[in-house]
């Protein structure tokens, strides 16, 4: 997805919310492998995440980090590295990926991401990774250990992460199974790692004024 928005769709900046601990091939690589000036804000809430990211990070001189919660969407949209770094004139790719699932439905997360939405130029690209609720009844189990292990997760439905769009217009092939999104040739698939039917992505273009 990241190589779509930088090397097809032409973004040039990146906010990542719930970016998560450092590790191999990470979205600022990857995305300045194809254009080195590509800009990358990572944002997460976890200070153990920024503390790691932040001493990762020390000498680029294209990618920071910024602490934030996106339960507080106004905060992130005030952060200064936020602010610094991005141009909020220009199409800004938002990635969302094993995010939101940790937002409760009583913290309202269609209205924390509209915040997020309003405030992005046209032209820009929001990416949404999200367990799936799979309405099975043999996989409730399997669902209820992994949400006993997360700590707090909400597995939500095809029908109910694609309000999480809403607003805005789904990219080919739309909201599906990880393999299935636009997959390199030898992508595992379901059959090789039935754990990946558990999530679904996609990625979505705001066309719309707010
Ligand atoms: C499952 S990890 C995903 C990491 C990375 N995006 C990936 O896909 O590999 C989820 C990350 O979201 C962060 N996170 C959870 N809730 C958050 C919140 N409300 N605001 C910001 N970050 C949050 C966690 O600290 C963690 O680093």
């Amino acid at each position: 997805m990241v190589r779509y928005l930088v090397g097809e769709a032409g973004i040039r900046q990146l906010l990542d919310i719930g970016s998560g601990l450092p590790t191999a091939e990470n979205v600022h690589e990857i995305a300045q492998q194809i254009e080195s000036a590509t800009r990358v804000v990572y944002l997460d809430n976890d200070p153990v995440v920024l503390l790691h990211a932040a001493a990762l990070l020390a000498n680029d001189k294209a990618t920071f980090v910024a602490d934030g919660d996106l339960r507080e969407p106004a905060r992130i949209l005030r952060d200064p590295v936020v602010l610094d770094h991005l141009d909020w004139d220009e199409p800004l790719g938002l990635l969302m990926c094993g995010i939101l699932h940790y937002i409760l439905d009583e913290e309202n997360p269609a209205e924390l991401v509209g915040t997020l939405y309003r405030a992005l130029p046209r032209g820009s690209y929001v990416m949404i990774h999200h367990l799936l609720d799979m309405e099975d009844p043999a996989v409730a189990t399997l669902q209820d250990q992994m949400r006993g292990g997360l700590g707090r997760a909400q597995f939500r439905t095809h029908a109910q992460i694609m309000d999480l769009f809403d607003g805005l217009e789904l990219v080919e092939p739309g909201l599906v199974l990880v393999p299935d999104w636009r997959p390199d040739p030898g992508t595992p698939g379901v059959r090789d790692h039935p754990v990946l039917q558990m999530a679904c992505v996609g990625v979505a273009r705001k066309t719309r004024k707010p």
